[in-house]
């Protein structure tokens, strides 16, 4: 299939792009860059063998997409591309409404003008806010998210719903991701974000490679195990294998469906730390400290309906996110300190 992913430069899009090159897919990667670097394109090329084809270009740039999409004659689009800081999302609230909520609309009204089908989009289990229940279904409420980067993904799957009943010919596969963390095996892409992460393993692998100095523990008071924050991770190239069974699902089926993408089961901070302890064998310094605004206690889904639908399960666990993210975590610190050896060896 001729794929279009918006983001696709991203940290799950780069993944996803190896994952349908090395299954065959034409893929065209469509991204602004202000979260990635054009240097992800030949690492890509490296993994999967074949150069995807790379355009720069923004989603708010309708005129740019629609000529994307019919030049190069796309069957299916996956939309990653948004701004994902939770915390900067309170503090832009407008960034996010015009990158995430804007940007979608110019993508979907440009889709429609080229008679595009078919669409997966990254949603996320923040639309459930703090659970009612666990394991997370999908057909657990949605609730008000706590806080604008939240909304604009609750917001975007609710406008997807509605096109979709609008226009029966559509298909429509809303992910709704858990925790991605790890990176590819070779090391060559993963999550490395601009300045101090905002998120638990890039953080963690910073403290193990001693680009920081320590990890703040956000509460050890909640109603979980140990106190702390409980969480469904899932492998980034899991996740990507997940996005091409999405893909083969919504080029026979109808209609708007979401599916939620993660392990099925929860790790603690502390259960994290250790894991990344055992990967890397080093020590994470860590300091507890009080709660995070707007976290939650805990989540994990029931991921029985990927299974069914998709015939996608998550084969990765804790230890190969853990010993992937760290492989990579090397290797990214030796690239940038353009040293011959990495300091985690
Ligand atoms: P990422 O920031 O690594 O990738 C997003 C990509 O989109 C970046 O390359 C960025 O340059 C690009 N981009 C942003 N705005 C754009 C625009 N206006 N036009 C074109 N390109 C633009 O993030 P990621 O972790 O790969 O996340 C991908 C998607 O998955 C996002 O929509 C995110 O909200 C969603 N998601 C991520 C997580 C997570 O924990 N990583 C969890 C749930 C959902
Ligand atoms: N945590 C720490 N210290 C840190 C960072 C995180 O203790 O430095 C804790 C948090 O309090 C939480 C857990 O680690 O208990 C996971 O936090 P993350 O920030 O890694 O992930 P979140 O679950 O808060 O949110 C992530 C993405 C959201 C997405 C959500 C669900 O950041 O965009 O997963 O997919 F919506």
């Amino acid at each position: 299939m001729r794929v279009l992913l918006t983001g696709g430069m991203g940290f799950i899009g780069s993944h996803t792009a190896v994952v349908l090159l090395e299954a065959g897919h034409e893929v065209v990667l469509y991204d602004n860059l202000s979260n990635s670097d054009a240097a992800v394109v030949d690492r890509i090329t490296e993994i999967a063998g074949r150069r995807p084809v790379f355009i720069e270009g923004d989603i708010r740039d309708e005129n740019l997409l629609v000529e994307t999409l019919s030049s190069r004659a796309i069957e299916a689009v996956i939309h990653f591309a948004g701004l994902k800081a939770v915390g900067e999302s309170v503090e832009k609230p407008l960034d996010y409404y015009d990158n995430n909520l804007a940007g979608s609309i110019s993508l979907f009204k440009a889709m429609r003008s080229c008679g595009v089908k078919k669409l997966i989009f990254s949603s996320s289990s923040t639309v459930y806010g703090e659970p009612a229940q666990l394991p997370l279904t999908e057909s657990c409420p949605t609730r008000k998210a706590t806080n604008p980067y939240g909304r604009t993904k609750l917001q975007i799957e609710e406008m997807l719903s509605d096109l979709a009943v609008a226009d029966p010919s559509l298909s429509i596969v809303c992910l709704r991701y858990f925790n991605p963390i790890g990176a590819h095996p070779s090391g060559l892409i993963g999550e490395d974000p601009n300045g101090i992460p905002n998120n638990l393993l890039p953080y963690v692998a910073r403290v193990a490679s001693g680009r920081l100095p320590e990890l703040h523990v956000y509460g050890n008071d909640y109603a979980t195990p140990d106190g702390t924050g409980v969480r469904d991770y899932i492998h980034v190239m899991d996740l990507a294998e997940g996005h091409a069974k999405a893909l083969e699902y919504a080029s026979h089926s109808r209609g708007w469906t979401a599916v939620n993408l993660g392990c099925g089961r929860g790790y603690s901070v502390l259960e994290v730390i250790h894991a990344f302890e055992k990967a890397s064998g080093r020590k994470i310094p860590y300091r507890l400290e009080p709660r995070r605004n707007g976290d939650i206690a805990a989540n994990w889904c029931d991921p029985s309906l990927a299974a069914r639908l998709l015939g996608w399960k998550a084969s990765r666990n804790i230890d190969d996110m853990c010993r992937d993210a760290w492989n990579f975590e090397c290797r990214q610190s030796a690239r940038q300190s353009h040293s011959e050896t990495s300091c985690c060896k």
